[in-house]
C-alpha cells in the first residue's frame, strides 16, 4: 500500500478492485467500488468490522440516488438539495444497487455525497469509467471501534499492516470538519438522528420543517456506547475539577481552560470548531506520546459540540468499560 495524490491513480485502483483510503471533508473513509464484491468483502477484513455493519455508498451527485435507492420522501430530498455535498449520510429505503452486503441485510441505505474537493476529484474519475450513478463504499478508515483517521498519515499507521500492496492511501491533508458526518434516518415518516454530526438538528428542522423523531428501526454501529477509543484512558472533566487531575495526564480543553499543573496540554482550540477538527488527531497524540490518561473538558453541547459531546462519552465508556474489567474487543 503506497500514498498517492492522483485522483486518477485512486480511481484506476477502485475501478481494479484494490483499497483506496480518501479523504472527505469529516474524516478519512475505506474506499471500495460498491458494485465490487471482492473488494467490498475486504473493507470488513482490513477493518475488523463484523459483516452486518452496513457500509455509507458515496455519490457523485443526487442524480445516482435513485440508483440506490427507492421511495425517497419529500423531506429527504428537501435534505440533499440543503445540505449536499456535505457532512449528511442520509439512510433510506434500499433499491437496485445497494447489496446486502452494503446495507448488512437491513432494508435500507446510507448515502453520502461529500463535499472534499479531493473526493469528488476521485469520484468523478470514477465514474467517469464505470457509470454515472456508480458509488464508493467507505466507512471511517480506522480499525473496528477505534479513532477515525483525520490524516492520510493516521490511515498509514493504523491500517498499514492490513491493506495489501495494490491499494493506495490518497493524502489531502487534514480533513476539514474532523469528526464523522450527520447519520439521518429518512425511512419514516420524520427524521431521525442516528449520530450527530457538523449538520445540527436545527439545520434538519429549519429545512425540513419537521419535528426530528426519536424512534427508529434501523440499527447504526457508530451508535454503540463503546466506539472511538484511544489506548490511554478518556475522562470528562468539568472546570471545576481541574485541580484533581493527575500530574503527568494528557489535557484538553478549549484555550480560555487552564492547563492543570504538571499536564500535558495536547491541544488549545480556540472555538468548537477547531476543537473538532483536533479531537481525533488529540486522541492519537497521547497515545503516540505514551500517556496512560487524557482529562477532557468538552465545549458546550450545541452546534458541532454536540458532536464532541457525543464522540468523547463514547470515547469514555471504553474506559469505563475497562475499569470494570469488561472492556470489550470493539
Ligand atoms: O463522515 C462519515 O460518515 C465517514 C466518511 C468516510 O464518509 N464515514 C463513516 O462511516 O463514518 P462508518 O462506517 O465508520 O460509520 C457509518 C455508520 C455506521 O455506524 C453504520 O452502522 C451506519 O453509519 N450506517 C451505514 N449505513 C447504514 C444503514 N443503511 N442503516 C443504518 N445505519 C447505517
Ligand atoms: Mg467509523
Amino acid at each position: 500500500m503506497h500514498p498517492t495524490t492522483s485522483a486518477q491513480e485512486a480511481a484506476d485502483a477502485l475501478a481494479a478492485g484494490h483499497l483506496v483510503a480518501l479523504p472527505t471533508e469529516t474524516v478519512y473513509g475505506l474506499g471500495a467500488n460498491a458494485e465490487d464484491p471482492l473488494a467490498v468483502a475486504r473493507i470488513f477484513t482490513v477493518k475488523g468490522r463484523p459483516i452486518d455493519h452496513p457500509l455509507i455508498v458515496h455519490l457523485a451527485g443526487i442524480d445516482a440516488v435513485p440508483a440506490w435507492a427507492k421511495d425517497v420522501r419529500n423531506y429527504a430530498v428537501d435534505l440533499m438539495h440543503a445540505f449536499w455535498p456535505g457532512p449528511m449520510t442520509l439512510v433510506l429505503p434500499a433499491s437496485g444497487l445497494a447489496s446486502e452486503q452494503l446495507t448488512g441485510g437491513q432494508p435500507s441505505i446510507g448515502l453520502r455525497i461529500s463535499r472534499s474537493r479531493d473526493f469528488q476529484a476521485v469520484m468523478s474519475a470514477f465514474t467517469a469509467q464505470t457509470h454515472t450513478a456508480a458509488g464508493i463504499a467507505a466507512p471511517s478508515a480506522n480499525r473496528f471501534g477505534k479513532v477515525s483517521p483525520t490524516t492520510a498519515q493516521h490511515v498509514l499507521d493504523e491500517l498499514g499492516d492490513f491493506m495489501a500492496e495494490n491499494d493506495l492511501v490518497f493524502d489531502a491533508g487534514p480533513c476539514a470538519v474532523g469528526v464523522e458526518s450527520t447519520i439521518i434516518d429518512c425511512t419514516g415518516d420524520a427524521p431521525v438522528i442516528l449520530r450527530s454530526g457538523a449538520i445540527t438538528r436545527q439545520d434538519i428542522e429549519t429545512v425540513t420543517q419537521l419535528r426530528t423523531g426519536t424512534q427508529s428501526s434501523v440499527r447504526a454501529s457508530g451508535t454503540l456506547d463503546v466506539h472511538y477509543a484511544p489506548q490511554a484512558s478518556v475522562h470528562i472533566i468539568n472546570e471545576s475539577e481541574l485541580a484533581q487531575v493527575p500530574a503527568g495526564s494528557g489535557f484538553l480543553a478549549l484555550a480560555k481552560v487552564p492547563t492543570p499543573d504538571g499536564c500535558l496540554r495536547i491541544l488549545a482550540p480556540e472555538t468548537t470548531e477547531a476543537f473538532a477538527h483536533g479531537l481525533y488527531a488529540s486522541l492519537r497524540e497521547v497515545d503516540a506520546r505514551g500517556l496512560n490518561a487524557i482529562y477532557i473538558v468538552t465545549p458546550p453541547a450545541s452546534g458541532i459540540g454536540i458532536a464532541i459531546n457525543d464522540r468523547v462519552d463514547r470515547a469514555a465508556a471504553a474506559t469505563s468499560a475497562a475499569s470494570e474489567g469488561q472492556r470489550q474487543g470493539e
